[in-house]
């Protein structure tokens, strides 16, 4: 089949779906890969290495996509790229579902198959094509770096001869993917890090990296984790108890670092106004969440607000801070998808239908959006 990859048009976008190495790979699998000139410029791609790779290039988004079976995206096309995709191909990108409703529908309306990469599921064998997680381990990597970069202060413990430098107090809220690589790489830099999550599984593994674990431990928390492995949305009560020590533990920290999430919900706020201004001037927050509503009330998208000396930044997409590594992560994981979508003798696109990844994956197929997050309501018993 005919692959096309586009240069991401979303602002702020700098990642590419495909890389060098990757379509390589796809035409020892028997398919052409046609790559619009300059798609990979922002991740340092050049045409000329798409070329020697084996890539058509061509001049615009319209002549990739023509007679295309399968368009790989980083994020969820345009109406303008949409139109150009024929009925029955595929498209195959993070596709925002809970975001950008009206992104299905227009899918949908377009005949095509759109595969969402956040619905992925996060199975054993689908972890290498799991995007979500591998954008999020380096957004964790990247707010440590974000926040080293704002905070007035050095990381380590320094001790030179004109005095001791302390070392940095920082504190990451909600211990999943991002979060586990924040703890790390602020460990790495030297910083003292204490992490929480409702996950009792969580307490380990911030444990195994070094780190202190704070939370409260009461008997919901050893039920708060999902079969899925996910958190359970906890109850008022429990908040309310993690509130108070949250409260007393952040006025201590230096920086904070919010990646607390429960899929298909908004955010839970967990660092209140009240607790920014407990802060000491110089203090940094970076809010992961900020797209999802914000960990923290004060956060605004792509921002960096100053809150009485606190800086409390909101970058909405971190991996475009490292568009190399996330490109070469996230153009792996679409290859690892791809046999999925190919029918294996006449290297067609035919997805796997009852595939338990495909199943999950797929938002839109024949002109209606089927995933079951977005099932219409049970008919109301006659
Ligand atoms: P994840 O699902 O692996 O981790 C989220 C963690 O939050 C889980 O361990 C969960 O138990 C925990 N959590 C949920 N409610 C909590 C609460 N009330 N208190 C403490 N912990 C709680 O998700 P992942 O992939 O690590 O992403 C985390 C967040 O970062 C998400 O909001 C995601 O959308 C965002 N993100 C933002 C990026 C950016 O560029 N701003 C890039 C990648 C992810």
């Amino acid at each position: 089949m005919r692959i096309a990859v586009v240069k991401e048009r979303t602002p702020g976008e700098t990642r590419v779906a495909a890389t060098p190495d990757t379509v390589k790979k796809i035409i020892a699998l028997g398919h052409a890969v046609a790559i619009e000139s300059g798609a990979g410029i922002a991740s340092s791609i050049t045409d000329e290495a798409y070329g020697a790779a084996g890539a058509e290039i061509v001049a615009d988004a319209a002549a990739a996509i023509a007679g295309a079976d399968l368009l790989f995206k980083v994020r969820n096309p345009l109406p303008e790229e949409l139109a150009a995709v024929k009925k029955g191909a595929g498209v195959i990108a993070l596709m925002n579902p809970y975001g950008d409703k009206a992104g299905a529908d227009a899918c949908a309306k377009q005949g095509v198959a759109a595969l969402a990469m956040e619905f992925v599921p996060r199975i054993t064998r689908a972890q290498s094509m799991d995007a979500l997680s591998s954008q999020s381990n380096l957004a964790g990597y990247r707010a440590v770096i974000e926040a080293a970069h704002l905070y007035g202060r050095g990381f380590p413990m320094m001790m030179t001869a004109a005095g001791t430098v302390a070392a940095a107090r920082c504190f990451v809220m909600g211990a999943g993917v991002a979060g586990l690589q924040a703890i790390a790489t602020a460990r790495r830099l030297g910083a003292v890090v204490t992490g929480t999550d409702v996950r009792p599984a969580a307490k380990e593994q911030v444990a195994s990296l070094g780190a202190k674990f704070i939370a409260v431990e009461d008997e919901e928390f050893k039920q708060a984790e999902t079969a899925a492995g996910y958190a359970k949305a906890m109850s008022a009560e429990y908040q309310a108890k993690q509130a108070t020590l949250v409260a007393e533990h952040i006025a201590k920290q230096d920086i904070v670092i919010t990646t607390a999430l429960i899929p298909g919900r908004p955010a839970p706020v967990l660092v209140t106004e009240a607790m920014v201004k407990s802060m000491k001037p110089g203090s940094v927050i970076i809010d992961l969440a900020v797209s999802q509503g914000g960990n923290c009330p004060l956060s605004k998208s792509d921002e960096v607000v100053n809150v009485g000396g606190v800086l409390v930044a909101g970058f909405s997409n971190l991996p475009a801070r490292l568009p190399a590594d996330s490109s070469a992560l996230y153009a792996k994981n679409l290859l690892a998808i791809l046999p999925l979508l190919t029918d294996k003798d006449t290297k067609g696109f035919s997805p796997a239908w009852d595939d338990e990844i495909i199943k999950g994956a797929l938002l839109t197929r024949d002109g209606a959006v089927v995933h079951p997050s977005f099932a219409p309501p049970p008919a109301p018993a006659a």
